[in-house]
């Protein structure tokens, strides 16, 4: 897994420990504030920063792995990500005005979950590797190549910022029909991309 070497978030720390009561309710599939195109953000400054860390405290509370802005409302390009959450010392990734650079690798399927679509895991296909440009929770500009499950990661998260989700991507009807269904969810609101 890639890991850029001088990943901080000194600025946005916080306890890993899941709060009983997140700070920022996740909205799920159906709520068209999932469907709203994320706005770039001018300066990175301390209303930037508490946002990032609410992100951080209802996405640990989920135990989730990734937030995007618009997952709890706000619409604003900005992901927080961590798939190190037994490991207190791990910092988060904090990605803001993300912008694709290059994707490439294999093409491989992966079986997604999101916090809007709660107890649904569909397989997604996508590039195995992706490099992207951001600034980081210090205002910074970043540069990152991923793959693996942090290249999933991101791209799944990017996907948020434009008002797509995980199972616009899923091309077995049937398993999507069913995996919705079971957790009462309706299929009507996937506007499938394929
Ligand atoms: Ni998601």
């Amino acid at each position: 897994m890639a890991r850029s070497a001088e990943q901080s978030s000194k600025g946005v720390h916080v306890s890993k420990e899941p709060l009983d009561t997140p700070p920022m309710a996740i909205h799920t599939l159906g709520d068209e504030v999932l469907r709203t195109p994320a706005k770039r953000i001018g300066k990175v400054d301390e209303s930037v920063r508490e946002l990032a860390r609410q992100m951080l405290l209802s996405m640990y509370a989920a135990k989730g792995i990734g937030l995007a802005a618009p997952q709890v409302g706000v619409h604003q390009q900005l992901l927080v990500i961590d798939l190190d959450l037994e490991n207190p010392a791990t910092p988060p990734m904090v990605l803001i005005n993300p912008e694709i650079t290059a994707e490439g690798g294999s093409i491989c399927t992966y079986e997604e979950g999101c916090l809007s679509i709660p107890g649904v895991y569909l397989d997604v296909v996508r590039p195995s590797v992706v490099e992207v440009s951001y600034r980081c929770e210090m205002g910074r500009s970043r540069r990152l190549k991923a793959d693996g499950l942090l290249a999933r990661c991101i791209l799944h998260e990017m996907d948020h910022l434009n008002g797509v989700l995980f199972v616009d991507r899923v091309s077995d009807g049937a398993s999507l029909e069913e995996g919705l269904k079971e957790k009462g969810f309706d299929r009507a609101h996937v506007r499938s991309l394929l």
